[in-house]
């Protein structure tokens, strides 16, 4: 017996997953108050775009994909490069909440994951500003 009660399967599993992770590059490709992000990654996002679906597939509870492959992610570290202040998180954020907001219909796990993974954002900063 199963029981959906992880984030990932209440969202609808791996299939929601991808439609997330889809939206979330396209609006940092496309909007113009998301440049700042987008100049930070390479003009190819289909490589960002697998490793944040392997991440995301894990933390919200569905199979542990990037772990598997690389290991403990220690995204703090690797996000040292890249120099993210206030300004930054709010631009991921941005394409983040639209992007779970237009693929979960269920209100209260949607504002669940906007609060867990804007933390997650937030100490992902490394610069002052
Ligand atoms: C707060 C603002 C953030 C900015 C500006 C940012 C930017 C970046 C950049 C430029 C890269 C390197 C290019 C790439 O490999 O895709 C990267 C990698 C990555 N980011 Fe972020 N990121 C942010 C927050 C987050 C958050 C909150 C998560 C998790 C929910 C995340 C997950 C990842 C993952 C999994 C990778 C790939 C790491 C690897 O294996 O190299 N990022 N990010």
């Amino acid at each position: 017996m199963t029981t959906a009660n992880t984030a990932y399967d209440l969202m609808g599993g791996e299939a929601t997953v991808h439609a997330i992770v889809d939206r979330f590059y396209q609006l940092m490709d496309s909007l113009p108050e998301t440049y700042g992000i987008r100049k930070m990654h390479a003009a190819d996002l289909s490589g960002s775009a697998d490793k944040l679906f392997m991440f995301l597939s894990g933390w919200f509870g569905g199979p542990q994909l990037y772990a598997e492959k690389f290991g403990h992610p220690q995204l703090r570290a690797r996000h040292l490069p890249f120099p993210i202040g206030g300004g930054e998180r709010d631009q991921w954020m941005l394409c983040m909440r639209t992007a779970l907001s237009e693929n979960i219909a269920d209100v209260a796990l949607r504002d669940s994951l906007v609060k867990a993974i804007g933390e997650l954002a937030d100490f992902m900063r490394n610069r002052p500003q």
